[in-house]
């Protein structure tokens, strides 16, 4: 039997929660870009009428390909749902998301929104967050101070790199990936690196998410609340 795509499978799942006339927040990342292929064919073929922010540059050119219509922060108040992925996800449905660099503009909009929905597959849930290396989203003329004051906290933090250069964020900042290992108190270390002057965002998303939707290869989908 061919293994479940989970990613997709979740993802579709999500998409049912989207009814006409909402302001969707659309994730970033391969799990997310399901979902907007998704709302796009909810689009063409149901005439689902809704409008969408996106949560970075390369969601928002692949919702405009599906015809998905696309505001930003001055033509609305708050985002009805959002739906993205996430890198780990623990039991009390903390995240940790920036893998694909996005983390900065994905926590604006799921603290702009009334609902954030978490799609993942099996992979992604853990006991406690931090194998996955926390992304921190830094003002580059900052990096070396920031580098050191976040290793103080316990980490070995490494700059992010793409074809050789630092990788860009879409809002012009670098990442610093920080491996700490299991952490122990994420909303703690959460405020710990926020108070860092020269930090712009992490990806520790403490209790922000609403709904964890996880498939599983079995081609089976478990909900979190
Ligand atoms: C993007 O910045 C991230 O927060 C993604 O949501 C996360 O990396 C999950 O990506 P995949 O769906 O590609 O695993």
């Amino acid at each position: 039997m061919q293994p479940a795509n989970t990613k997709q499978l979740a993802a579709e799942r999500a998409v049912t929660y989207i009814q006409d006339g909402m302001i969707v927040g659309l994730g970033t990342g391969s799990t997310a870009a399901y979902a907007i292929k998704q709302i796009g064919a909810r689009v063409a073929e149901e005439n689902l009428q809704i409008t969408a922010i996106a949560t970075s540059q390369r969601s928002e050119d692949l919702a405009r390909e599906l015809n998905i219509p696309i505001v930003s922060f001055e033509d609305i108040d708050k985002i009805d749902l959002t739906i993205d992925g996430a890198d780990e996800v623990d039991e009390q449905l903390n995240l940790i998301k920036g893998g694909g660099g996005a983390l900065l503009r994905e926590k604006v909009v799921a603290t702009n929104s009334r609902e954030l929905i978490i799609i993942v597959d099996e992979t992604k849930l853990v006991k406690r967050l931090g194998k996955f290396p926390l992304p921190v989203e830094v003002v580059p003329f900052a990096l070396a101070v920031v580098k050191r004051q976040l290793e103080q906290l316990g980490c070995t933090a490494s700059l992010r790199m793409q074809n050789n250069e630092p990788y860009v964020t879409d809002n012009g900042n670098y990442i610093l990936d920080c491996s700490f290992g299991e952490i122990q108190l994420p909303a703690q270390l959460h405020d710990a690196i926020k108070a860092i002057t020269g930090v712009v965002d992490n990806g520790l998303f403490i209790q922000l998410a609403k709904t964890v939707i996880s498939a599983y290869n079995d081609g089976s989908i478990q909900l979190f609340t």
